[in-house]
């Protein structure tokens, strides 16, 4: 299994071009299924979850090529409806596989999904739902069987503003008769970016970016050429790697709106940021704490942000809370920082963090893709040697993580066998 192997001290600095988001490629990539023209995808980052949803792609008989950041997908007539049990196990993202297989072939067979270890994440909304636009629904060991002769249009009432479950709705609702419309949608910039993907290529959708989508069934869907937009969450970490090292960074094609949240937290805790168009700057300065970090659906603060921000308060002068509202149980990244010599007590959903002077090196295992960051973070400002281990977590969502941050400055290598993608 492969390791980093960080040597923590050096001040990161220089320039970054973010590229396209992870959670806009991935719903994408299962909204292409809906036509069977070609669609090619422009700033696709090379992460382990898009090399699994191409391969489930595959399985069910799309055509993909590669070209550096470009993508092309031939779906053409898919094959089956059915997504290996191997596959969807490995992401939990495959479950708005249902939704354009629903709309596309009328039926479906998925097993329940893998990905993040962050509590528990139920599928709940996204199968109400469904339901509610004429979907029968099995769930047979751990399998869930999912048929519609026809879809119907539906006024579907989420009771959370599930990202999921919005983008199943969403896409299963293209081909449907009617119009269908997803009351307390959730609002994530992502959204729009699937919302602005299906129109080109001929759907008829309204109002991402607001609590209320309406969706208009159409006939079919064409080609479409579409470029994705920048990831936030990597802007967001990078943020706090140049916060963090004290360093200064200038990181290009950003859309500092998407940031807004994360932006004016950390400058309450005195990280100078500032923009030009769509470039971010940033620079370290000494860390305050910040008395109140509550995660909570876009526009509020991003839980995927959570992880990495408690790193950078935990070498904060005074003492910060953090309370994680989105998802139950994911503090898992707090234990290995306390390997580190961070402080912090976590008191149900809020973790109190009184800062310390200084992170120590040590052997940390990366529990989850975000939590796995934090700890990348913390070991470029710690002390000594820190070795993170489990980094496939961290290869689901950061293209070569190592290779961007040893080209600012930092002193990361990563050693071991490759995982099989
Ligand atoms: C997406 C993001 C993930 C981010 C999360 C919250 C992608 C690929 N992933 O995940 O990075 O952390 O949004 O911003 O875009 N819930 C239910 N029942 C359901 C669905 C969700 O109870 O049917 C709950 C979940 O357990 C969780 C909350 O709703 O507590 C939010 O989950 P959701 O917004 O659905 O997250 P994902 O779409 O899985």
């Amino acid at each position: 299994m492969e390791k980093f192997i960080i040597s923590g001290g050096s001040s990161l600095s220089g320039r970054l071009r973010v590229k396209g988001a992870k959670n806009s490629i991935l719903p994408i990539l299962a909204a292409s299924l809906l036509t069977s023209e070609r669609v090619e995808l422009k700033d696709v980052p090379d992460i382990s979850d898009v090399k699994v949803m191409l391969n489930i792609l595959e399985c069910l008989g799309v055509k993909v090529s590669r070209e550096k950041d470009i993508l092309l997908l031939e779906p053409g007539s898919l094959y089956t409806s059915e997504i290996p049990e191997s596959l969807m196990c490995e992401m939990r993202s495959s479950i708005f596989l249902m939704g354009p297989l629903l709309g596309r072939l009328g039926k479906v067979k998925v097993s329940y999904p893998g990905g993040c270890d962050i509590g528990p994440r139920p599928i709940d909304l996204h199968l109400k739902g469904l339901i509610s636009m004429g979907v029968n629904i099995k769930e047979e060991n751990g399998c869930v069987q999912a048929e519609a002769r026809s879809l119907k249009g539906s006024n579907v009432h989420l009771d959370f503003p599930s990202v999921g479950a919005t983008e199943n709705i969403m896409m299963a609702a293209i081909y449907a008769r009617g119009t269908t419309t997803i009351h307390n949608a959730a609002k994530e910039p992502e959204i729009i970016d699937l919302q602005n993907f299906l129109n080109k290529m001929g759907a008829k959708i309204k109002g991402a970016g607001t609590d209320t989508i309406k969706i208009e069934g159409v006939k079919s869907l064409g080609k479409v050429s579409y470029t994705l937009i920048p990831d936030r969450i990597l802007a967001g970490t990078m943020i706090i790697a140049a916060a963090i090292t004290r360093g200064e960074l200038m990181l290009e094609n950003v859309i500092p709106e998407h940031l807004e949240a994360v932006s004016s937290k950390l400058r309450e805790a005195g990280v100078e940021i500032w923009e030009e168009g769509d470039v971010l700057h940033v620079k370290g300065r000494k860390i305050n704490a910040v008395q109140s970090v509550r995660t909570l659906p876009y526009p509020g603060f991003p839980t995927d942000m959570q992880a990495q921000t408690m790193t950078l308060l935990t070498l904060a002068r005074g003492t910060s809370v953090i309370t994680e509202n989105v998802f139950d149980g994911r503090f898992s990244h707090v234990g290995e920082l306390k390997k580190m010599g961070a402080d912090i007590m976590v008191d149900g959903r809020s973790a109190v963090i009184q800062g310390v002077k200084q992170l120590h090196g040590a052997v940390v295992k990366a529990p989850d893709l975000r939590a796995g960051a934090a700890l990348v973070l913390a070991g470029l400002a710690a002390e000594g040697h820190t070795i993170v281990e489990e980094i496939h977590h961290i290869d689901r969502g950061y293209e070569k993580f190592e290779e961007t941050l040893r080209g600012l400055g930092a002193n990361i290598k990563r050693v071991g066998i490759p995982a099989e993608v």
